[in-house]
């Protein structure tokens, strides 16, 4: 227990670093009174970028702690309308980065019941992992009634992760590839949380292919998953 809560200290110090470094940086440039509007745009555009990691840092090694320590998660579970919840997060990633084309078809209608903070760090952990392994391509989100669950998938044309590397991908720390910035905590935090809300996650992928992730709600654990 002592020593996972070292790593983590450990990561969030390294992983942090880079963001504040970055936005002090970005942050003096703009001080600079000769910077042309497109500058101006670039820096700031970096600057919200890198604050949105640092939030996104914190935020799960937060739900971590939590989980360490046992502290219940699903405090509010509610009716959520996937789509609503799902926009606004493609909304952050997809002005990132031009060569990669993001597609909603979420049926506007489509509800699941559980605690939306929890969903939100689900979707957000899998949505950037899409946007951060995928250079150029697509990234396709779905969902799907079926007769005793519904689906939320997520597909990319990214790079894909190799077989042999599949099988320990929600390991804590595990990351299958190392030129990416990342503390590996993402889908380890998924996994442990799908578990305990009763969501089923099923992970496929190919290299250089891409990773097609699937989120399965069972429609009669629904309102049973007060954890
Ligand atoms: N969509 C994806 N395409 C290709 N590889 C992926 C994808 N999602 C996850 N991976 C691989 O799985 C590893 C574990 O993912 P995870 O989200 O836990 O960690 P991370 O992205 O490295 O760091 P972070 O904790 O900051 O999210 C990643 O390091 C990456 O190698
Ligand atoms: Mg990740």
């Amino acid at each position: 227990m002592r020593e996972i809560t070292e790593n983590i200290l450990h990561i969030l110090i390294h992983e942090l670093k880079d963001p504040l470094t970055i936005i002090r940086g970005y942050s003096e440039l703009l001080k600079d009174n000769n910077n042309s509007p497109e500058e101006i745009a670039q820096f700031s555009n970096i600057i919200s970028d890198q604050a949105d990691y640092a939030s996104y840092l914190l935020n799960n090694i937060s739900t971590f702690n939590k989980l360490q320590d046992n502290i219940p998660i699903f405090l509010c579970p509610t009716e959520i309308n996937l789509k609503e919840v799902t926009d606004p997060i493609i909304n952050i990633y997809e002005c990132k980065n031009s060569k990669v084309k993001w597609t909603n078809k979420i049926d506007e209608e489509i509800t699941v019941f559980t605690d939306p903070s929890i969903l939100k760090i689900i979707l957000f952990n899998l949505i950037r992992n899409a946007s951060k392994y995928t250079k150029e391509g697509l990234v396709t989100i779905d969902a799907k009634v079926l007769k005793d669950e519904i689906l939320w998938i997520i597909e990319d044309t990214g790079i894909g992760i190799d077989n042999d590397k599949l099988i320990h991908i929600t390991e804590l720390y595990y990351r299958a590839n190392k030129e990416f910035p990342g503390s590996g905590i993402g889908l380890y935090l998924v996994s442990q949380i799908s578990q305990k809300a009763n969501i089923e996650l099923t992970i496929e992928s190919e290299i250089n292919k891409g990773t097609k992730i699937t989120l399965r709600f069972k429609k009669n654990n629904l309102k049973d998953n007060k954890k």
